[in-house]
């Protein structure tokens, strides 16, 4: 089962698109029986008036047929369109005067949008179907012997074809090349005369004429090709292509008919395309017209030659058959053009054409017995495939093929036609390539639903409605599932806005607003909304260690309701201090216990305030204690119980390390470490029982050291008393000096001038 869905899974993605399934109804906003026809094919509404509760949405009612039953809907009541398939016209298939080769001619297709139908569509190939055939003939000058055998064809080919059907046709058309440099010299005497032989009857350069209108008269054939002269141009390509889109869209001039329609172009050179004018300065694109003015294509030096695609879409439009009768030179090069162009035929004419008539009843055989059923270019949202068992063809494509068919042997196609989505309508034509008979289709899809309900108001809608498909319509002025909501002075707006929360959302996008109060949804799979605006649910609460309200509490609109004993936005923190215990204490009593947690005062830190890293030890402060406690001695040795209430002491022989060294009174170290208790400021201190005391005084040095000290001052006294007497002797010497300098210079008279004058010249410049 699981390898089943899987499998499907897989083939969805492969596809690509949505694979048809009956048992799958993907909604999305559903409201109307036609909605939920419109988005699958495989939904379905159920129109029983009992089937939703009250309260329920009326999207319920859509689903798949499956699901529909289950719930208890009376398969009488399930609305669920089907494919509809007429036969408009289905003549039997038939030869003779009147054939019929394919069978049904019209048909109508009523189709579910993504259902695909699937048809039988028959094809024979009636005997003494008619045949046209077109000899379009390269003119150029290689092709001089090739005409003269082409002259003496007309009855021979006529009778040949004759043979086959017994209603053959034949008609000609010539064609050179555009005459316009490089294409053809446009000397004026060589436009005229453009072979090379002086002695040879020679036509005027042309692009295409038409020569002959399909006819049943070989003798006409006959001496119309025997008027034709040869031609010429410059380059190797000739204007092929031109002189097929001609023959292929002048319908009446060329007088195709509703038969195998054949168009023969023998050339010994290739073609130009598309793009090909630009030599000659031709921009303007063929525009797949007929433009014969007296039977010659004047349009060939305005138009560019057209495109291979052109080419092919133009025969394929016109079901002709066109048939390469082609030197070995050139071979290639139309094998390759055959390949773009389905139902093509190439064969390979000897030196003079001599084969030529073998080569046309072959290619007809070959091309015959070959059947592509196709239909025209459609829109992407219809497709359309086949498939037969016939041989060559059996995958279902978007060609359906059968090789060899012989005439009168029946190929049956298997035709799929899908349309994606709600049109209108759309027709279309099916048929074998190289026919002219064409299936016509129909197609129209689906979309509605057809519930036979009365037009009148229903006591199922409270009286204020109508029943539509099960579910109510309401009259003007009226609301709601059964419309039971009597919009009275209100419109539907302000009853509307009363379903929303702050000008939120319409019932916070959980509910639906029904008569102005908010229903909410509720489903089996989590989700169950409550509240005026359905802002509640059980389900979204804060989470602690990823359970809903810690585990310790009660979900309710969002919000965790807590069991006793614990507290917290998430029911998280237990009221009691438990997990603060430590040391029978809270916290080394240094902080309270809040959600589980020490909060430490003074900067304490860690989980139970156990450390205090920036603190320091009150070594100084606790000096005088110690020295009371330990000692005996110091400022608190009266009251030294009562001010050293916070230290316990023990004294001891050795400490292992010491945190603290304070002078007593004495001047002695006292050596001591402080340990820390509960609390704040309590400490057992640890005292070395040994103090670190100074020597005692020594008398002698004392009294020397005075006598010392009051000579060496003695001393000192002298000594700067001679230091400033030098000083001030020193100044006086250097004032004396400085005066003298002064003389001196202010010794010279004041009036004296010196007899030398010193002249600089301005212009001067060293050298
Ligand atoms: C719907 O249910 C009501 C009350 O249960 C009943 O009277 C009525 O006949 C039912 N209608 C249908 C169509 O089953
Ligand atoms: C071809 O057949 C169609 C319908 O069968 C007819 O309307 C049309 O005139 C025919 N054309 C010719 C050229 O006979
Ligand atoms: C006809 O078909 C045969 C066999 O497929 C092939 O050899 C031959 O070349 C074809 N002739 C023409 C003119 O297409
Ligand atoms: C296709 O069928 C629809 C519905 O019957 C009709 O309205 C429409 O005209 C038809 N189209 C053609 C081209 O026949
Ligand atoms: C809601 O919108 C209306 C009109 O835009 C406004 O008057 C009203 O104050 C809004 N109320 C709140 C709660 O935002
Ligand atoms: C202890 O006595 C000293 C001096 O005698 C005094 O300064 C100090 O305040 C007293 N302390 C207490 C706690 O009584």
């Amino acid at each position: 089962m699981l390898q089943a869905v899987c499998l499907r899974g897989l083939l969805l993605l492969l596809v690509g698109r949505q694979v048809y399934t009956e048992e799958q109804c993907l909604k999305a906003s559903v409201n109307t029986c036609g909605d939920c026809i419109k988005s699958g094919p495989g939904c379905a509404w159920c129109k029983d008036l009992n089937f939703t509760k009250t309260g329920e949405q009326e999207a319920v009612r859509c689903d798949t047929v499956a699901s529909l039953e289950k719930k208890g809907c009376s398969p009488t009541d399930i609305i669920n369109p089907k494919n509809d398939f007429t036969k408009k016209s289905n003549k039997p298939l038939a030869a003779g005067n009147d054939p019929v080769q394919i069978q049904p001619q019209e048909i109508q297709l009523d189709l579910r949008p993504g259902r695909p139908y699937t048809f039988e569509l028959k094809f024979q190939r009636a005997e003494g179907y008619p045949v046209d055939l077109y000899y379009l003939m390269d003119l150029s000058y290689s092709m001089k012997d090739d005409l003269e055998n082409v002259k003496k064809l007309g009855n021979s080919l006529l009778s040949k074809l004759n043979v086959i059907t017994g209603n053959a046709r034949i008609g000609f058309g010539s064609f050179v090349d555009k005459t316009l440099l490089p294409y053809t010299d446009t000397n004026e005497a060589k436009l005229q005369r453009p072979c090379s032989d002086k002695n040879e009857p020679c036509q005027p350069a042309f692009g295409f004429q038409h020569v002959l209108s399909l006819t049943q008269d070989g003798n006409m054939f006959k001496n119309m090709v025997a008027n034709q002269h040869i031609s010429g141009n410059l380059d190797p390509p000739e204007g092929s292509l031109d002189a097929i889109m001609q023959a292929a869209v002048c319908v009446n001039e060329i007088g195709w008919g509703n038969s195998t329609r054949l168009l023969v172009l023998a050339t010994d050179d290739g073609f130009h395309m598309a793009g090909d004018g630009k030599l000659a300065a031709i921009l303007e694109p063929n525009q797949e017209t007929c433009q014969l003015v007296q039977n010659k294509y004047s349009k060939s030096n305005l138009w560019d030659y057209p495109s291979v695609g052109q080419i092919a879409r133009k025969l394929e439009e016109q079901n002709i058959q066109p048939i390469f009768a082609v030197t070995k030179k050139v071979e290639t090069v139309y094998t390759e053009l055959s390949k773009l162009i389905p139902k093509s035929a190439v064969g390979v004419l000897s030196e003079d054409s001599g084969n030529v008539v073998n080569l046309i009843v072959e290619a007809y055989n070959n091309l015959t017995s070959e059947v592509i059923m196709a239909h025209e270019a459609l829109p992407d949202f219809i497709s359309v495939k086949y498939k037969s068992n016939c041989k060559g063809g059996d995958k279902s494509s978007d060609r359906g093929k059968c090789d060899n068919v012989n005439i009168g042997e029946e190929v049956i196609f298997q035709v799929t036609v899908t349309v994606e989505k709600c049109i209108t309508s759309q027709s279309f034509l099916i048929g074998p390539l190289g026919f002219s008979e064409k299936l016509k289709v129909n197609v129209t899809t689906r979309c509605e639903c057809e519930c036979d309900d009365k037009n009148e108001p229903s006591s199922h809608c409270g009286g204020n409605g109508k029943v539509v498909c099960g579910g109510c319509s309401c009259s003007s002025g009226f609301l709601g599932q059964r419309c039971e909501c009597n919009l009275g002075q209100k419109d539907e707006a302000s009853l509307k806005a009363q379903c929303r929360k702050d000008n939120g959302t319409e019932c916070e996008g959980k509910g639906d607003c029904l008569c102005g109060r908010c229903q909410c949804h509720n489903t089996d799979s989590g989700g169950n909304f409550y509240g005026k605006f359905c802002e509640c649910d059980d389900e979204h609460c804060e989470k602690f260690d990823n359970k809903q309200c810690a585990g310790h509490g009660q979900c309710k609109c969002g919000k965790c309701e807590c069991d006793q004993g614990y507290e917290g936005t998430a029911c998280h923190c237990a009221k009691s201090d438990e997990a603060c215990k430590i040391d029978s204490s809270v916290c080394y009593n240094r902080g309270k216990c809040v959600c589980n947690q020490c909060d430490c005062e003074r900067g304490y830190k860690g989980p139970y305030c156990k450390s205090c890293p920036t603190c320091q030890r009150p070594c100084q402060e606790s000096g005088s204690c110690v020295e009371c406690m330990a000692f005996g001695t110091g400022p608190f040795e009266k009251n030294c119980t009562a001010a050293c209430k916070h230290l316990q002491l023990t004294s001891v022989e050795k400490l292992i390390k010491n945190d603290c060294r304070v002078k007593d009174k004495e001047g002695c170290w006292m050596l001591f470490t402080m340990t820390e208790q509960l609390g704040f400021d309590k400490y057992i201190v640890t005292v070395l029982k040994d103090r670190e005391c100074p020597e005692g005084p020594n008398i002698a040095a004392i009294v020397g050291g005075s006598l010392a000290a009051v000579a060496l001052i003695g001393l000192l006294i002298l000594l700067i008393v001679k230091a400033v007497l030098y000083a001030s002797d020193l100044r006086e010497w250097k004032r004396f000096e400085k005066d003298r300098k002064h003389e001196k210079t202010s010794g010279t008279n004041p009036l004296f001038q010196n007899a030398t004058t010193t002249v600089q010249n301005p212009t001067f410049s060293g050298d």
